[in-house]
Order: C-alpha cells, then sequence, then structure tokens
C-alpha cells in the first residue's frame, strides 16, 4: 500500500470518522484564525474543523480529495466545498487571509503545497497546522491506544516543522479538552484511525474486541467516557 492509498483509505470510514471523532476547541481557532475573515479548511474531511470555524464567525472554504469524506461534509454542512489536494486547492491567488490544516500536514507533500498555500494566501496571512492528540498519561487511554497503535501523532506533529520560506519560524499555543462520548463512540474512534481502516478484516474485528474488553474491565454499562485530548497549533505567516 503507498502513502497516497493510506491517505484515501479515510474514506472508507468516512461515516464513523463523523460520528467519532472529536471537534476542535474555541480557542485553538482564535489562535489558528486570528484576525481572518475568509478561511480554507484544506483537507477538511468530514468537516470538524469548518464547524469550529462557522461557530467563531469565520468566512469557510473547505478543500478536500475524498470524495465520501467530502459527501459526509456536504450533508452536514452548508458551506463552499471543493474537491482538491493541499498541493492543488484549485482556488484563486490571494484569497484567504488563513490556511488551516487539521489533522492532515502529515498526509501532504511540504515541497508543493506550501507554495501552493502561499499563492491562495494574501499578504501577511496565516498557515495553521493542528493535531488533536489524545492525552496517553491518562492509563486506560494509553492502554487502549497501544492496541491501536499507539503514539503515531507525535511522529505527525514533527510534520509541522516542514514548512519554511516563505513563512517565518512557527508559534506554537496547545490547550486542553476532553471529548464526551461512549463505549460504541471510542470503538468508532479506534474504527476511524487510518491504521485500523486498512487492517484486513478479521484482524480488524481482533483490534475492536480488545479495545471492547479493556473498556469494559474499566466503565460501567451505559457509562459516560471522556476522552482527554491536547490540542497542539502552529500558526506560521507569509513573510
Ligand atoms: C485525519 S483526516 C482530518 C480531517 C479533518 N481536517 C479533521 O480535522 O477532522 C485527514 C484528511 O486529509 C485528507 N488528505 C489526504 N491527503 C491529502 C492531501 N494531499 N491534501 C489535502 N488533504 C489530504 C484526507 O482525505 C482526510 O480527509
Amino acid at each position: 500500500m503507498t502513502g497516497t492509498d493510506h491517505a484515501r483509505s479515510f474514506g472508507a470510514a468516512a461515516g464513523a470518522y463523523a460520528r467519532a471523532r472529536p471537534g476542535y476547541p474555541d480557542d485553538a481557532v482564535d489562535f489558528l484564525a486570528a484576525g481572518a475573515r475568509r478561511v480554507l479548511d484544506l483537507g477538511a474531511g468530514t468537516g470538524k474543523f469548518t464547524e469550529a470555524l462557522l461557530r467563531r464567525g469565520r468566512e469557510v472554504v473547505a478543500v478536500e480529495p475524498s470524495t465520501r469524506m467530502l459527501a459526509e461534509l456536504r450533508a452536514r454542512l452548508d458551506v463552499e466545498a471543493r474537491e482538491g489536494t493541499a498541493e492543488a486547492t484549485g482556488l484563486p491567488d490571494a484569497s484567504v487571509d488563513a490556511v488551516v490544516v487539521a489533522q492532515a500536514w502529515h498526509w501532504v507533500d511540504p515541497a508543493r503545497a506550501v507554495p501552493e498555500v502561499a499563492r491562495v494566501l494574501r499578504p501577511g496571512g496565516t498557515l495553521g497546522l493542528v493535531w488533536n492528540v489524545r492525552d496517553e498519561s491518562v492509563p486506560w487511554v494509553g492502554r487502549v491506544w497501544a492496541i491501536a497503535q499507539r503514539g503515531t501523532e507525535h511522529e505527525m506533529r514533527a510534520s509541522a516543522g516542514n514548512v519554511g520560506a516563505p513563512f517565518g519560524a512557527g508559534e506554537s499555543f496547545t490547550t486542553r479538552f476532553e471529548h464526551v462520548t461512549d463505549r460504541a463512540g471510542v470503538l468508532d474512534l479506534v474504527a476511524s484511525r487510518s491504521y485500523v481502516i486498512v487492517l484486513p478484516e478479521a484482524e480488524r474485528a481482533d483490534v475492536l474486541a480488545e479495545v471492547g474488553r479493556v473498556l469494559d474491565g474499566e466503565f460501567g454499562a451505559g457509562a459516560e467516557i471522556r476522552v482527554p485530548y491536547l490540542t497542539h497549533c502552529t500558526r506560521f505567516t507569509l513573510g
């Protein structure tokens, strides 16, 4: 399986993704789209960050390569949404004040995406990269995600260093929130991970059964489950 196949794998789990993945906190939007009126949500998926931008009063254009993710986004949100990639957005020059890439920069080719983002930004515009990372210092969270390939977020976030010219140095901000869900929600969360999506059916069922056993040992039937997250944001300003 190539990196491109892996990046495209999300479409197969678009429903689980939309149901299960947490949104983004308001203070992350305020940092990443500070002073911006029109914002490009790039790699928008099912629209989790789009939703947060709309809630904070921004005008949004969403761009996403997966037709199935885009269909979920269009069904959920009344917003301008186009098929495209970080390397070829299809937007006019200097047409947005900020670009935000939520949980997706590790899928792009920075050598082609950085000039494309710089092209669509107005002078002084910003590129914002954000990742929600579960707080695995909480013991049950560490146990569940040890089963579903723990720790890959740290590698993902390393890609935030890959921006460079014509952008200046990154400015960082981290905030914390809890995603309130239940047993089925945590199972959907695991099922929507790219590593789990691409497993053969029997192996995927084993992973989900093992996660179910950890949850049953930790929480009573029907319990509310609060999944703790750290939201790591980095903002780069066009020089
Ligand atoms: C983990 S999802 C994040 C979706 C959404 N931004 C969110 O925060 O929920 C990663 C998204 O990146 C998209 N993607 C993969 N390769 C991409 C590329 N080259 N350019 C733009 N988006 C890409 C995938 O289709 C997927 O929707």
